[in-house]
């Protein structure tokens, strides 16, 4: 199911899937970004905008780049943020001339950095591109992420593919020393958001548009999952924001 990676529908439906959640990802990672009056800013993998419509508020008379592979979702990007002042590339991230020419002030990504095929050398291509005081913002899962889910996929023998667990556990701890090597200050923050599901069948939505569903476990995976939980069903969230600046 790895194309769930850059489906679009895939996407929207893992976000409304995750309404009832103890922690507002979006507002606990603006609450703690500051940026410069006016900035110009990249955004990587902005998805359908989440994070977007946060950036074209804090770029206010600066610019925003948006990149993302998917055409779709770029579309639907730019419906949802509704500003024509926005500039949109469609590119994989890895192709850092096809979306960036000049210095920025913020380089931000949610969720996606790791879909680079070397996101050590694209870190280092990028960072060369910041201004002087300008950040580099990683948001993303880290160890713990999805505690329960991936409980109860071992529990069925449907093993979550090792890049992906990789991207999920180990990926931002890799940045952070990354970033220990080229920023002089570096903050790393980390929260735990339990996502609440209604019922199994909504749990069973959620897995069905993951980058590691297998349709032929569907029965197995409910009949787990009620074994697993003994009241609420809730999956834990570990996110991970990282930041470097000089
Ligand atoms: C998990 S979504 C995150 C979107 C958004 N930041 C959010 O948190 O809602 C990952 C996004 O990365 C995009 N993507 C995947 N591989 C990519 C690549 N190699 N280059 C650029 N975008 C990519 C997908 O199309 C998708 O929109």
């Amino acid at each position: 199911m790895k194309e769930n990676a850059i489906k679009t529908s895939a996407l929207q439906k893992r976000i409304s899937s995750q309404n009832n959640q103890t922690v507002d990802l979006n507002e606990w990672v603006f609450s703690r970004l500051e940026v410069k009056d006016n900035p110009k800013i990249l955004e990587l993998c902005c998805g359908t905008g989440a994070q977007t419509k946060y950036l074209a508020k804090l770029m206010g008379g600066g610019s925003l780049d948006c990149v993302d592979i998917n055409q779709e979702t770029v579309e639907e990007n730019r419906n949802t943020a509704g500003k024509d002042n926005i500039i949109y590339h469609v590119s994989s991230i890895d192709k850092v001339d096809r979306y960036v020419s000049e210095s920025v002030d913020l380089i931000f990504t949610a969720y996606g950095f790791y879909y680079s095929k070397d996101p050590v050398a694209l870190h280092s291509e990028l960072y060369k591109k910041l201004n002087k005081d300008g950040k580099f913002v990683l948001v993303g899962p880290v160890l713990g992420n999805n505690a329960e889910l991936y409980e109860i996929l071992g529990q069925i023998g449907v093993k979550v593919p090792d890049d992906m667990f990789f991207a999920s556990e180990e990926f931002m701890l890799v940045m952070e020393r990354e970033f220990l090597n080229c920023y002089g200050n570096v903050n790393f923050n980390r929260v735990l958001n339990r996502v609440k599901y209604s019922s199994f069948g909504d749990l069973l939505n959620y897995w069905r548009n993951t980058t590691f569903y297998d349709a032929s476990k569907e029965e197995e995976f409910l009949s787990a999952a009620k074994n697993f939980y003994d009241g609420n069903i809730i999956v834990t969230k570990s996110i991970s924001y990282l930041e470097g600046y000089a």
